[in-house]
């Protein structure tokens, strides 16, 4: 007689085995489509073709009366998603601020896909790995070190966190509790903003309960970075300073060791938004771009961008962690009391273990491939923006970390060129709005793009432009 393989010992249930084995080889064949993605999307144009993205009717139908194998609902993802998304992992996607996925990250999101855990919902795995994984961000970002972090689903969500962890710690210094009082009839906070602060910042104020009314701007220079000499030096303990590492735009940063010190001691809060600037803070050759924003209250940044963690990663970080859990604290009798579990320090309750892939990315780089994935994506994008001016662009501001924004002409040549490269395939750009003129906006933030894409993409760019011009 055959012995039994150590599946059929655990399933004697030949129902329960069938099912197992089924799951098992719908993991493993999913894991060899995903290999055949990564290898056929390098030789594929970045944005899918016409017939791609009309093959995604066949997605569009009613929902199905009665099961279907798993194998074959895979099968069919495959077939007519694969070809339909735009290529993001293989270095020549310079659009929004999109890291691709570093390997390590996206084989570890394999693998905590079978796991399956909800940090804070007695999972010994995750609630570790969310904590080290914290613990080295805060580290490597040369944050102060007893400063409390928590994961959560990208930079939105964390200045969220973070203004409303500052909003009830300053009315709560004003002697108004907000968990019990709420907002209606509190002190009025006094807010103020660079003038090019990001889109998420004001959406999290606004939905953090404090309305445009309430906002002061202060104008910034020639780079997007605020003008210390015209910020107030009037503030007090019921003023919130939001500052920004890391321009959309431009790549720079807010002049952090000259205007949080003044702040702070006149008892106000400091948040930054960092999405992916802060990693800045992470390069020895980078670091003085975000000189004093350890200084700061607390800071939001994004794994899924430069950390080329998958989506979606976000991660607040705030110095007085006892202002945070006050302001997150969500205990139930039916959950683990844990003030340390992401809901006491954080928006969501269940959540995926994002930890797992942050810790897989760093334990794979360590301090110093962090450091030269964030100094070589600077090298490119310094490189692609001088290219780019050989070929008779125009670089609107001086690349100063991994942002390059050139004009091509006119705002109506500009945008011919824009959308001429998102068409032709090698490479791909997004349009912004730089101090009025429309500009192509290249983000260099994925460890996977090397000198040979950034010359492609420059030879692309410019043979678009070219042919607009014909
Ligand atoms: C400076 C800044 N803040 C916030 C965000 C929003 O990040 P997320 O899309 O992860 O919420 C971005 C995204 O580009 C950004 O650049």
């Amino acid at each position: 007689m055959n012995a039994l393989t150590p599946l059929e010992r655990v399933h004697t249930n030949p129902t329960s085995l069938a099912r197992t084995r089924e799951r098992i080889g719908l993991i493993t064949e999913a894991a060899r489509r995903a290999g055949a993605y990564v290898a056929g999307a390098a030789h594929r144009p970045v944005a899918p073709t016409a017939d791609a993205v009309a093959g995604l009717s066949a997605f569009r139908r009613p929902l199905p009366d009665a099961p279907r194998p798993a194998r074959e609902v895979l099968a069919e993802l495959d077939a007519f998603g694969s070809p339909a998304t735009t290529v993001v992992t293989h270095g020549r996607h310079f659009g929004f601020v999109t890291g691709g996925t570093d390997p390590a990250a996206g084989a570890a999101a394999i693998l905590a896909g079978a796991w399956d855990q909800n940090p804070g919902g007695a999972s010994p795995v995750a609630e570790t790995l969310d904590a080290v994984a914290c613990a080295w961000i805060v580290e490597a970002l040369g944050l102060p070190r007893d400063a409390v972090a928590s994961f959560n689903g990208g930079a939105t969500i964390a200045n969220l966190t973070g203004i409303i962890a500052a909003r009830d710690a300053l009315l709560a210094r004003a002697g108004w509790d907000v968990a019990r009082d709420g907002l209606a009839g509190a002190p009025r906070l006094r807010v103020i903003v660079g003038e090019e602060v990001h889109i998420s910042a004001l959406k999290a104020l606004r939905l953090a309960g404090i309305g445009e009314a309430h906002i002061e701007r202060v104008p910034t220079d020639g780079v997007g970075a605020i003008d210390a000499s015209a910020f107030p030096t009037d503030t007090d303990h019921l003023t919130l300073v939001l500052l920004q590492a890391g321009n959309v735009n431009t790549g720079a940063s807010d002049p952090f060791a000259a205007i949080i010190p003044g702040i702070r001691e006149r008892g106000g809060w400091v948040h930054v938004d960092g999405a992916f600037g802060l990693w800045a803070a992470a390069a020895p050759t980078l670091r003085d771009q975000v000189a004093g924003v350890a200084l700061a209250d607390s800071w939001a940044t994004d794994g899924h961008k430069w950390l080329n963690l998958p989506y979606d990663s976000g991660i607040v970080i705030v110095r007085d962690g006892e202002a945070l859990g006050r302001a997150m604290t969500s205990d139930a009798a039916y959950l683990p009391p844990d003030p340390s579990a992401p809901r006491n320090r954080g928006i969501q309750i269940s959540q995926r273990a994002r930890g797992v892939e942050a810790w897989a990315m760093l334990a794979s780089h360590g301090r110093s491939g962090l450091a030269e994935l964030v100094e070589h994506s600077c090298a490119l994008a310094r490189r692609m923006a001088d290219a780019l001016a050989t070929g008779g662009a125009e670089i609107l501001a001086p690349v100063v970390l991994n942002q390059v924004l050139v004009a091509f002409g006119d705002d109506a040549t500009t945008a011919a060129v824009i959308d001429a490269v998102q068409a032709e395939g090698t490479t791909w750009a997004s349009p912004t709005v730089w101090r009025g003129r429309r500009a192509m906006r290249l983000s260099v933030s994925d460890a996977a793009t090397t000198s040979d894409d950034v010359a492609a993409a420059v030879a692309a760019i410019l043979g678009c432009w070219e042919r607009t011009r014909l």
